[in-house]
């Protein structure tokens, strides 16, 4: 009998601390007029310190987990998306395993920044689909507020990220369910992977990090914006159709669409190719900032819980990101 696998469940969980483009406009030359009108972002969280990113995601799992009906003991795999993980080795989805009290379950970390949630996504589904795992934890969390550089000479991408962590609960079930996932299409070009990156740490040269990079700044992200906004307005359509047209569907078929919530400007680009009602869109940029590997999972678990997903709506998960790499996913929730 063939297995597919479903959400069972969503959890989201985001720092107290809110910061607002006023108080980034006192530590940098920037104001509130230019970061709405460019982004759509109005503030985002920041963690206090003390914080580290596996304890948001400790959070956000634990709400999933309530979510979905799911003791912590019957997780069996934990796929743990970041880009700002607490360490530089090993990844987050072990210290996760650990701050969850559960058993030597496999962890595995995804390394796909914007497009981690949905590569994290597709390979927790494979892994059930194949009788390797029947209750997975997928996770995407950030920390980027201690990655940022607050000043004029960072001021392009420290407007733009914020702190926040999701999880899904992902669970086998049977040909008979009408909730679950249905496939994902998953794209990559490393021909742009220096138009958004983190130069250093890194071993392409000696010495892996020194002072003289972090004053050079690079050990902040840098980011080419115009070019990553040209190939996003692109690419997002294009992978949609893609999962689309693969299940013989057409984008008026879409209940509720999940984009990765890159920028406001670009969203709304999609919604609009799309066709789609701006109460079938998912954007909570303006709250949140771009939260990167937690962006998917954050706006969906959000939707759901103020009744926007319901059980059965053909829900699409969308992602564009460094690399470049690019994705969507497609389900009955
Ligand atoms: N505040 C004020 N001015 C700024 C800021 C800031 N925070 N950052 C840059 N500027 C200045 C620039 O220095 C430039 O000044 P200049 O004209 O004197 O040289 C001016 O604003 C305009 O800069 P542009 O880069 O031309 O601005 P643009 O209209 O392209 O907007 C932006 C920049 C918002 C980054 C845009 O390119 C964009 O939306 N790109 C998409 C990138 C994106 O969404 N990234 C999200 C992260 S990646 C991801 O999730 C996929």
């Amino acid at each position: 009998m063939s297995t597919f696998a479903r959400i069972a469940g969503l959890g989201h969980h985001v720092p107290d601390r809110v910061v607002t483009n006023d108080d980034l406009a006192a530590l940098m030359d920037t104001s509130d007029a230019w970061i709405r009108e460019r982004t759509g972002i109005v503030e985002r969280r920041f963690v206090e310190d003390g914080t580290t990113c596996t304890d948001l995601a400790e959070v956000a799992s634990r709400a999933a987990m309530v979510n979905a009906g799911w003791e912590p003991g019957e997780v069996d795999f934990i796929i743990f998306a970041t880009l700002s993980p607490d360490l530089y080795f090993p990844g987050n989805g072990a210290i996760l395993q650990h701050q969850l009290g559960l058993g030597p379950v496999g962890a595995l970390d995804v390394r796909n920044q914007c497009s981690g949630f949905v590569y994290a996504l597709s390979a927790a589904d494979a892994y059930i689909r194949m009788g390797m795992a029947r209750k997975v934890l997928v996770v995407g969390a950030e920390v980027h507020s201690r990655g940022l550089v607050f000043s004029d000479s960072g001021r392009d991408t420290a407007v733009i990220f914020g702190d926040g962590a999701a999880a899904a609960c992902v669970e086998a079930v049977g040909p008979e369910s009408g909730s679950r996932i249905l496939r994902h299409a998953l794209h990559a070009d490393g021909k742009y992977a220096r138009e958004l990156c983190i130069l250093k740490p890194g071993s392409a040269s000696a010495p892996y990090v020194s002072n003289d990079h972090i004053e050079a700044g690079l050990t902040a992200p840098y980011m080419n914006g115009r070019e990553v906004f040209r190939h996003a307005v692109t690419k997002f359509p294009a992978v949609i159709q893609e999962v689309l047209e693969a299940e013989g569907l057409e984008a008026a078929d879409v209940d509720f669409l999940v984009p990765h919530q890159a920028n406001l400007r670009i969203t709304e680009a999609v919604r609009q190719r799309m066709g789609l009602p701006e109460d079938r869109v998912a954007s909570n940029i303006s709250h949140y900032g771009n939260t990167t590997a937690a962006s998917i999972p954050l706006a969906f678990s959000e939707a759901v819980a103020e009744g926007k997903v319901k059980r059965g709506d053909l829900v699409c998960l969308a992602a564009f990101g460094a690399g470049f790499t690019w994705g969507a996913s497609l389900l009955r929730y």
